[in-house]
């Protein structure tokens, strides 16, 4: 049966609600359950309804971050801590309700860091798969497993699973700011994380600078006698120039997506997948004066606006954007994009839990229909 067909079936049992449970307190029954708590069980069809909602129920509401209100304090907290002592000097959006997780949105964890010149952070490990995306300042570098990358604005960087990775700004550099994203959630969920500390604080650079870059970043070349039997993309950083140039190009002879107008997605060079088995990214452009119609499907969002400016209506509430600002789409939350300028492309970063939802065969995805295919603001 396929994902649609499942859905289906579910929307027409979701008629019969004598199939769920409908069971009334009483006194006999409130004493059968106290019985059952003293053996640490329970009665399903106290909790059945609860446990499975008729559709994805997202814990986490949409939410728009401005630069403009973030920026003097993520730049203030390098008065405050250093990064010895801070361990990672980071401002973390809380988009978890109060239920004590790093959630930005679903599983997913963000924050933004910033480093001052000559500044660099200690070399660890982690469980997590981690990105960045450089958002402001020059000079900033990120090694992993001994390739140094060199990094600049609207950059894409990768810091998989298990991998030694340390940051830092060269001393010539300028204060710098960036976005980093991370499968936390996700991984306490699983009860899996491991964190470790390098035994010498630092890594030594084994790899010529920029190396990811030079063997596996040419589009659609790939080096011989190199070998990479890793999970994730032996391409380590992602630079915007051609990134930019690729949705350009793409742009001048395609019709584009109704909801994404111009979206590709960053990719494993070697298997055209996602370039990590939990992390999935994209960039989108959207032309001057595009207007997406509405979708909703699953799996969690969190976009950075790159360039321009623009709106998204999530659930029905507008949120206006500009450059820097961060937004998140929450699974099964209806979301369009518009861009408001009539000469100026707008892009958008993202990043997301693709890669887990679709290798669990949980991607579901429709379009509104109703309202010639736009929400209803406040509606
Ligand atoms: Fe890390
Ligand atoms: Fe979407």
């Amino acid at each position: 049966m396929s994902q649609e067909e499942k859905y289906l079936a579910h929307d027409l049992y979701k008629e019969d609600i004598l199939g769920r449970a409908n069971v009334s307190d009483s006194p006999e029954l409130l004493a059968y359950y106290q019985e059952l708590e003293k053996y640490k069980t329970g009665a399903l069809w106290t909790i059945a309804n609860k446990i499975e909602p008729w559709q994805p129920q997202s814990a986490s509401v949409p939410v728009l971050w401005r630069y403009s209100d973030l920026r003097e304090h993520v730049i203030k907290s390098a008065d405050l801590v250093t990064p010895e002592q801070a361990g990672r000097r980071v401002v973390y959006l809380n988009n978890s309700g109060g239920k004590g997780m790093s959630t930005a949105v679903g599983l997913l964890y963000s924050g933004l860091q910033t480093m001052q010149p000559g500044e660099s952070a200690s070399a660890h490990a982690h469980s997590s798969s981690a990105l960045r995306f450089i958002m402001e300042g020059r000079g900033a570098y990120t090694i992993v497993d001994g390739q140094k990358m060199l990094l600049e604005e609207n950059d894409f960087v990768l810091t998989p699973n298990g991998t030694w990775h340390e940051h830092g700004v060269e001393p010539d550099g300028s204060q710098c700011i960036w976005q980093d994203g991370l499968d936390i959630p996700l991984v306490n969920t699983l009860e899996a994380s491991f964190y470790k500390v390098h035994p010498e604080l630092r890594q030594a650079v084994t790899e010529p600078v920029n190396s990811s870059i030079a063997l596996w970043g040419a589009p659609a070349l790939r080096p011989q006698n190199v070998g990479w039997d890793k999970p994730y993309s032996p391409l380590f950083r992602y630079q915007w120039g051609p990134t930019y140039e690729a949705l350009q190009r793409y742009a001048s002879i395609a019709e584009g997506s109704p909801f994404d107008d111009i979206l590709m997605h960053y990719t494993n060079p070697l298997t055209g997948g996602h370039v990590m088995p939990t992390l999935g990214a994209s960039m989108q452009l959207l032309r001057p004066g595009f207007v997406g119609k509405a979708h909703r499907h699953t799996g969690s969002f969190i976009y950075q606006v790159a360039k321009g400016q623009g709106y998204s209506i999530i659930n029905g509430q507008r949120f206006d954007w500009q450059k820097r600002d961060i937004f998140c789409v929450p699974s099964w939350a209806f979301h369009e994009h518009v861009n408001t300028s009539q000469t100026e492309d707008a892009c958008l970063f993202c990043f997301n839990d693709l890669p887990v939802i679709q290798a669990l065969q949980l991607y579901y995805e429709e379009a509104l229909h109703d309202n010639g295919g736009h929400q209803q603001v406040g509606g």
